[in-house]
């Protein structure tokens, strides 16, 4: 996706005081609760990793995964303070995906989130190691406070996300095909390495729900993820064919009907990628 802010584009959209109502308070939210998380360690001069993985995350940022958890949560009447803790956890395993994405064995960014990318700011060697100890906090942090069955729930759904059947095997996937035969397996890349972390969010938002994922949900969680990703590809120019897009927007909206008018603010996501694809 272009590096631009959720929120600046959103207010080319719809003005500065919209974009400040629609994202503005839950990626304040957000944001406090992942400086709260990174400032350990942040002092000691010998150690440049926690001052590599503050960098990584608190750059200029959508957070639309975690926006995304805390907007399905208020629509289940659900949110609670682990609700911010899982959503800030989701952001977390995101940057560091992008650290190791970006990294010169992969697709060898220079530039990420408008700033030099992890690697060229503090060297391999300790992007690696930035990407390994947010992962390791990002399960961590859920479940080091007062346990719950709905944290316990999303951890193992973090840390399946992770294995070589989700992002892992879709980074995989994503390095092995070129050409044709990419453009042919992109769904399967997206399914892989795109659309897990969305599933999560929406994990996220669910953490303090008693019934955990209602299916509804789980089906948009995965709609939203294709729709991002197709998007960006839309936006990028490696996708023309419209009507996909707009039948993946289509499938967003139908699997939210459940809800009524109580999916107004996820509908509102969906609408916003549909509108940067219009610009
Ligand atoms: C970038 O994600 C990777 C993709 C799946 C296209 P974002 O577009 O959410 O990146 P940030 O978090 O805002 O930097
Ligand atoms: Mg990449």
């Amino acid at each position: 996706m272009s590096k631009a802010l959720l929120q600046s584009e959103a207010a080319a959209e719809y003005g500065p005081m919209h974009a400040i109502c629609i994202f503005g308070q839950d990626k304040a939210k957000v944001e406090t609760c992942l400086a709260g998380m990174l400032s350990k360690g942040l002092e000691d001069s010998w150690n440049p990793v926690p001052k590599a993985m503050e960098y990584a995350v608190m750059g200029q940022a959508q957070r639309v995964r975690p926006i995304l958890a805390l907007r399905v949560a208020r629509m289940l009447r659900a949110e609670t303070e682990d609700t911010v803790r899982a959503a800030a956890s989701v952001e977390m395993i995101h940057s560091a995906s992008l650290i190791i994405d970006d990294l010169p064995c992969m697709d060898n960014e220079s530039m990420r989130r408008g700033r030099p990318a992890v690697h060229l700011q503090y060297g391999e060697p300790t992007a690696i190691l930035a990407a390994f100890s947010m992962v390791a906090m990002a399960a961590r942090v859920v479940v080091s406070g007062v346990d719950s069955p709905g944290l316990r729930r999303f951890q193992l759904a973090l840390l399946a996300t992770l294995d070589s059947s989700s992002l892992i095997g879709g980074q995989s996937m994503d390095l092995a095909l070129v050409g044709d035969e990419r453009n042919a397996q992109r769904s399967a890349v997206n399914d892989m390495k795109t659309v897990p972390l969305f599933q999560l969010a929406v994990e996220a938002g669910c953490v303090s729900h008693p019934n955990g994922v209602p299916c509804e949900l789980e089906a948009f969680g995965r709609h939203f993820g294709v729709a991002f990703q197709l998007t960006d590809d839309f936006l990028d120019g490696e996708l023309e064919d419209r009507k996909i897009l707009d039948q993946t927007y289509e499938q967003c909206r139908a699997s939210l009907q459940h809800y009524g008018a109580h999916a107004e603010t996820l509908l509102e996501l969906v609408q916003y990628l549909e509108q940067r694809t219009h610009v």
